[in-house]
């Protein structure tokens, strides 16, 4: 069994010889015109085209709804905050951060109402994250051929966020004796609500107003978020308004209805909110096509919402045999990892797989131990190996293994 690392240097050593194969055969073409002038905001190459990708679980109104991330698109660990997939529950707020304010409240010795500019001169933190919905991969439940990795996968992204730990504003508050957890509230005409234990709110909590060096994008909570890292997404609540300290969870909604996870006997799981450890291959992916035989880079993240991802193993054989993959730097707790593998293909009909361990030593479970464990009536946390079909002709279609 290889190391990560004996992994890499293996990758650099085949990668080098395998480039004669793709060489181009004519030279780059003269630049003969003046280029565009400068702009006072950037935009990306017209030949880029990469676009979030509405759900397929459709409803029938776009302000409840999702999109998802283009995963096959986007290179290392961070997501562009333009294809950082989207849930709303009421459509996105127009807010004016002037206006907005975040008060905190309930069981605490003196209640506090912060305007957004009073944050944001407190002592700040920047940390690179994922956000994952609890539904993301959901369709492995009931496999059904979806085409690409964004249809199966595309309800994560990571991004690096910046705002005040939220222990800090609740030092500020004065914590009572009794509380037990915290309710959070969105600006949104949903309001939508969830309870967090208290002890998640005094340990990495915080509340965000930059995403990728800039303020917060509107569809992911402009200009005040809650940021959980490692919770699920729902429980991130966006557009936050209002934190009140609290001895219970208020069961509302969002923790009953829906976000609980619909056991075989019958009972549901609630308040499962941590994200289990999760990996997807992302090329070769559905819908991609590899251009003949020979050297392919199998890339994909990985990520766990209990910390660091450890290892990451990759199968082409339908799960039969597994090799590590080699982890590449920077491999930040709760945050996508980005594992690649070098792989020499014979051309033959092939089943590429990832499969995750992370530092508790949880091992990404294939569908049918997960299904041992939850049964089939869940729509949430399906964390199962996803499995990718390439076929003799280069075409690569959605597996299961
Ligand atoms: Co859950």
């Amino acid at each position: 069994m290889s190391s990560p690392r004996r992994a890499f240097l293996q990758t650099l050593a085949l990668g080098a010889g395998a480039l004669t194969a793709c060489r181009a055969k004519t030279p780059p073409p003269q630049p003969s015109f003046l280029g565009a002038p400068i702009s006072p905001y950037g935009e990306r190459s017209p030949f880029v085209h990469s676009q979030r990708q509405v759900s397929e679980r459709v409803t029938r109104t776009p302000e409840q709804a999702s999109s998802l991330t283009p995963l096959a698109d986007t290179y290392g660990i961070i997501t562009p905050s333009s294809l950082h997939f989207e849930r709303h529950h009421s459509g996105v707020p127009k807010i004016d951060p002037a206006q907005h304010r975040l008060m905190i409240h309930g069981m605490v010795d003196r209640p506090l109402v912060f305007t957004v500019a009073e944050l944001q001169r407190l002592p700040s933190t920047s940390r690179i994250h994922f956000v994952e919905c609890s539904g993301n991969s959901g369709n492995g439940w009931a496999p059904t051929p979806r085409t690409t990795v964004q249809g199966t996968h595309g309800l994560t992204s990571c991004s690096e966020w910046t705002g005040v730990k939220l222990s800090l504003l609740l030092d500020e508050v004065g914590v009572q004796q009794g509380a037990s957890w915290i309710l959070a509230e969105g600006a949104d005409p949903a309001k939508m609500t969830r309870s967090v234990p208290l002890a998640k709110a005094l340990d990495d909590a915080m509340v965000v107003y930059a995403q990728n060096g800039e303020p917060i994008r509107p569809e992911q909570g402009f200009p005040l978020r809650l940021f959980l890292p490692g919770y699920e997404g729902n429980a991130n609540i966006k557009w936050l308004r209002r934190l009140k300290v609290v001895d219970k969870p208020y069961q509302t909604r969002e923790e009953t209805s829906k976000y609980t996870d619909l056991m075989a006997d019958g009972t549901a799981r609630q308040f499962t909110l941590v994200m289990d450890a999760k990996s997807v291959v992302t090329h070769p992916s559905g819908g991609q096509k590899l251009a003949g035989p020979g050297f392919h880079e199998i890339t994909g993240i990985a990520w766990t919402g209990r910390g660091r991802v450890t290892r990451v193993e990759v199968s082409v054989d339908g799960g039969a045999t597994w090799k590590d993959a080699a982890l590449q730097e920077p491999i930040l707790p709760r945050a996508h990892t980005r594992f690649r593998y070098a792989w020499d293909w014979d051309g033959s009909e092939a089943v590429v797989a990832s499969r995750v361990t992370d530092e508790t030593g949880y091992v990404q479970p294939t569908r049918a131990e997960l299904v041992d464990v939850r049964g089939v009536n869940s729509n949430y946390h399906n964390n199962m190996i996803q499995a990718w079909k390439v076929k003799a002709d280069g075409t690569v279609e959605y597996a299961v293994v």
